[in-house]
């Protein structure tokens, strides 16, 4: 063990030797040549991704987008500019949950949620509804109720306002977020308030809920770690298929398998063959998939930060380039476009001075990184490859 520790900080120790004398600079690649990647770039140089076009041979088309909070989009903001030039769907980052849109039951609170459609509608993007069911951002009174009485005309009511409301610019709905839990779940089901009150079937009902209110939107089912080799990722890409399997044999509406893909580099390689043969029998199934959340955890912060940023554009191309050569994937979203507004700060980032996670496309000081230029590319060899 103190021979590994050792060996570790001796590593940790030339990296930083080599950092000084300038060899990193060899070792991190063409990216790092780019105007923005090099931090001098002016916000407006980075280069936009592509718009929609269209790129699959049946006409439909490959989107790229970015979580996003109202708080932060105001008109004129550098967020607001970036998110206009580089995309062309946004996902409310936590603005249409259930919690902050009736965190009461008489008390509806719409404005964060209205101004994120808005801006969408000014700017011409499409926007990606999160998420109609999810228990962790189930409102504690509604949670409450349900336990004491199992009544659906609750899930219907609150369906019935918020697509009512944002349905004309919706373009796909998360109607049900992350209900598999191969650990300690049903089936494969994760026991959550909905499941506990309606059973498995609380997944259909909502659906066709969905459906009969959103007849145009696509519906999706949304879940996270699906990437890697270990065996939990593995009993959970298992898990999915079946669950998805019994939706369609049944005649249950849905169009699009949400892939979270909230990356970890301490989970290693992304399992590439594994990936591919689940997102092909997602296409088989006539689905279609959404890489709805994409970020990098990366912790190691006492390694220089272009080698850092380095591994993590080199991570997400890995894993885009995967994902994008399967048809059945048509949009890819980040979740958040600065690392001074990821989620992934309020983990890492507490307190002064803490070191912030590094994971999305650009810099607390809104610059591109090498995973900007990474998705840039990736996004560009697939629309050659698929036109
Ligand atoms: C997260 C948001 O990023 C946080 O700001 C919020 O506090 C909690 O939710 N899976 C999801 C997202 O589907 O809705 C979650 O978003 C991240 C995990």
């Amino acid at each position: 063990m103190a021979v590994i520790i050792k060996l570790q900080v001796l590593l940790q120790r030339g990296v930083l030797m080599l950092a000084r004398r300038g060899v990193l600079k060899g070792l991190m690649g063409s990216a790092m040549l780019m105007p923005g990647a090099l931090g001098t770039a002016k916000l407006d140089a980075a280069w936009p991704l592509p718009r929609s076009a269209n790129l699959f041979s049946d006409g439909a088309a490959l989107r790229y987008g970015s979580a996003v909070r109202a708080s932060d989009l105001g008109e004129g903001s550098q967020l607001a500019r970036l998110v206009q030039a580089n995309c062309d769907l946004i996902t409310p980052e936590i603005d249409m949950k259930w919690d902050v849109l009736q965190p009461s039951p008489n008390g509806w609170n719409f404005a964060p949620a209205d101004n994120i459609v808005d801006f969408a509608q000014r700017h011409g993007l499409s926007v990606r509804g999160h998420t109609l069911l999810w228990e962790q951002s189930t409102p504690r009174w509604l949670i409450d109720r349900i336990d004491a009485r199992p009544d659906w005309s609750l899930i219907e009511s609150f369906f019935r306002t918020v697509i009512g409301r944002y349905d004309h610019h919706v373009c796909e709905w998360d109607v049900v977020n992350e209900p598999i839990d191969t650990e300690h779940g049903h089936r494969g089901i994760r026991r959550n308030v909905f499941q506990r009150a309606f059973g498995n079937h609380y997944i259909s009902r909502s659906l066709r809920e969905a459906r009969r209110l959103a007849p145009h939107a696509r519906l999706v089912i949304n879940d996270y770690s699906l990437e890697y080799q270990n065996p939990v990722d593995q009993a959970r890409r298992r898990a999915f298929l079946m669950l998805l399997e019994r939706l369609i044999v049944e005649g249950v509406p849905l169009d699009v398998v949400g892939i979270q893909a909230h990356l970890d580099l301490s989970k290693g390689d992304i399992a590439a063959r594994e990936l591919t043969g689940f997102l092909q029998e997602i296409g088989a199934m006539g689905l279609e998939a959404t890489i709805t959340e994409l970020d990098v955890k990366e912790a190691i912060f006492s390694e220089p930060i272009p080698l850092r940023d380095r591994r993590v554009a080199d991570h997400v191309r890995h894993f885009l380039d995967v994902v994008l050569a399967e048809p059945a994937v048509r949009g890819v979203v980040t979740w958040g476009l600065s690392d001074k507004d990821s989620w992934l700060a309020d983990d890492f980032g507490k307190g002064q001075g803490a070191p912030l996670n590094r994971g999305l496309p650009f810099d607390s000081a809104m610059q591109p990184k090498p995973a900007h230029w990474e998705i840039h590319r990736a996004l560009l060899a697939h629309k050659v490859r698929e036109a």
